[in-house]
């Protein structure tokens, strides 16, 4: 979603601003734009890319206050009056803000029978006539973001500008994510610590009501009280946050590429001298917890169902497993001793946050399954788990996935401490590292056959099902085809009745206790007209399959053969000459909800 970027005292404001945009560009955007002090307020701002930014963008900025945005519409069409930074009206006060503004309607009326008048059709430009509505009160622009904090209702992560202090930078958060990096000389504001880190090391995290300014020499947080807050500062090192290629033509092709080396450092991380190194706290709140709810959205909803089969097959812990979207409206917390597992890559999902808010309100316990030490979500987490996965720059989640998959097996083995999930990892190891070197041109084969499709449907049971809703997604984010997954048993009772002649359908054999009854899906569909593509282990494989890897252990599918869903989504995607790490509509870390 939109990123926010901006500097004060930076030697080179432009290149930092630039670049910055353009590191957060995996997020999503439609339109980008900066402003700067130079006596007055200027702003340079349009529909497209950071780069197509810096082409309009005065070659030489020598302002010492700077702050840029990509945008990702949400109120207005992208456009350019409706592109940050937006100016206040009496052009005092300028700023770009990440998240929603709920009560904008009655705050741009209020504001209007006040004399302002409105020129975007955003929810920001209510916050920027706010600001100066309370700062031409009194001339105190702390006391101006206070009094607006106090009236917006919603999420922001706001960087602001006014004409009349030349040398601040002021912020304020609530729910979307506001990162300071400390300089010498200089200091930073981001979304994230990705365009910061060729700065700096250290950063300051905004928590939510919380405000203040930066200063080429001074760091000032207030909190919702107004009090000074003594901040922590946490070390970030450049490589985890590395966005270079690496010699790849696309970042998700780079991260497909890297799940076996992530699952190796995952067992790593959790798994020394003999010993499951997990925290014996959280592994006793998960035993003696009666029910674990999982949550997550999108891809991290899908590792969830397998992470809550795991804990029912493996640990006998009942569990649910929710949208963290749909539960947020309607809360459940069965049992008696309750304990949520909440699984986010970016630890910034505004989902999520929603949810966690709800059950620290509660008083229940959680984890954090995250990629993203530091974030939101893992401030506000009893516990967190990181998956380990390096950052992950593509949009479509790929490795964040399998990690997610393999973390929640190890766990479930931790808690029994069944050691055999560790072999049945290895297993998995070797079949990717076959995946990648021996089947690719057979996935891209199977990839022309269907690009050209409107339809397209995966079938699997119990793991292999979980794992067909995954890769439905990932083929729809990347190719724009429609595609359904549908657990085998269920298409006589609807699908069936959309298979027709051609359709492409890709099933998943890797479970000995399902695989006949998916034989028998296979000719359900086949005399039906359809064209099969099957996906099996060699113990369960016929002769006409389309792919056949070594057996491994059924319920690490999520694992084993995932890349086969990632890589057809991927050479679907490049065959259609689509922007596969970036797909339109689309962004990376979801902050608004
Ligand atoms: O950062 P999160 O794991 O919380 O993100 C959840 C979803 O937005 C995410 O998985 C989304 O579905 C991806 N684009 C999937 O490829």
């Amino acid at each position: 979603m939109c990123g926010i970027v901006g500097a004060i005292g930076v030697n080179n404001p432009r290149e930092y601003v630039i670049e910055g945009l353009k590191n957060l560009e995996y997020r999503g955007y439609d339109s980008a734009g900066v402003g700067f002090l130079n006596k007055k307020i200027k702003i340079y701002k349009d529909v497209g890319s950071p780069s197509h930014l810096d082409e309009i963008l005065p070659k030489n900025i020598t302002s010492d206050v700077i702050i840029s945005h990509t945008r990702w519409a949400t109120h207005g069409v992208p456009s350019k009056k409706n592109s940050h930074p937006h100016l206040s009206m009496n052009k005092k006060i300028s700023l770009v803000h990440n998240g929603l503004i709920d009560n904008y309607i009655d705050l741009r009326n209020f504001l209007i029978s006040k004399g302002y008048t409105f020129y975007s059709q955003t929810d920001t430009e209510v916050i920027g006539n706010l600001l100066e509505y309370y700062y031409l009160q009194n001339n105190d622009m702390l006391v101006a973001l206070d009094k607006t904090k106090a009236n917006i209702k919603g999420s922001y992560a706001c960087a602001i500008i006014n004409e009349d202090y030349p040398d601040t930078l002021f912020m304020m958060r609530k729910t979307s994510p506001l990162l300071v990096g400390k300089g010498k000389g200089f200091n930073l504001i981001a979304s994230d610590a990705s365009p910061m880190v060729k700065y700096t090391n250290e950063f300051i995290e905004l928590d939510d009501y919380e405000y203040g300014y930066i200063t080429k020499y001074d760091i000032k947080v207030f909190n919702r009280n107004n009090e000074l807050v003594d901040k922590a500062v946490t070390i970030k090192d450049l490589e985890s946050y590395s966005h270079d290629l690496n010699g790849y033509p696309h970042y998700m092709l780079k991260e497909i590429e890297e799940i076996d080396t992530v699952i190796k450092k995952l067992v790593t991380a959790y798994y020394q001298d003999n010993e499951y190194q997990f925290n014996k706290d959280l592994l006793n709140d998960l035993k003696e917890s009666d029910h674990i709810i999982f949550l997550g959205c999108g891809t991290s909803y899908h590792a969830s169902l397998v992470g809550g089969r795991l804990f029912e097959n493996f640990n006998n812990i009942s569990t649910t497993k929710y949208i963290a979207s749909e539960w947020a409206f309607h809360p459940t917390f069965p049992g008696v001793r309750p304990f949520v597992v909440l699984i986010s890559q970016s630890g910034e999902t505004a989902d999520l946050i929603h949810c966690q808010k709800i059950i620290k309100k509660k008083g229940f316990r959680t984890l954090l399954i995250t990629n993203t030490p530091g974030s939101t979500l893992s401030r506000g987490a009893t516990y967190t788990l990181l998956i380990h996965a390096g950052v992950e720059v593509s949009v479509a989640s790929t490795k964040a996935y399998a990690a997610q998959v393999a973390l929640l097996s190890l766990l479930s083995g931790a808690i029994n401490n069944d050691k055999k999930v560790l072999n049945d990892l290895k297993d998995t190891i070797r079949v990717i590292e076959y995946i990648k070197n021996e089947l690719k041109d057979k996935i891209k084969g199977i990839a022309e056959e269907i690009k050209d499709h409107e339809n397209i449907f995966y079938l699997g049971r119990s793991f292999d099902y979980f794992l067909s809703m995954e890769a439905s997604l990932k083929l729809k984010e990347v190719s724009y085809i429609h595609s359904e997954a549908i657990p085998g048993g269920e298409l006589k009772h609807g699908p069936i009745a959309l298979v027709n002649e051609g359709l492409p359908v890709i099933v998943f054999i890797t479970d000995p206790t399902t695989a006949n009854s998916m034989r028998s899906n296979i000719e359900e569909v086949k005399s039906r007209g359809a064209k099969v593509y099957t996906i099996s282990t060699k113990d369960l494989s016929k002769d006409e399959d389309s792919l056949v890897v070594d057996n491994y252990a059924y319920y690490l599918s999520g694992v084993a053969v995932s890349s086969i869903a990632f890589y057809l989504a991927y050479y679907v995607s490049l065959a259609k000459g689509y922007n596969v790490d970036k797909p339109r509509n689309l962004a990376k870390s979801v902050t608004v909800e």
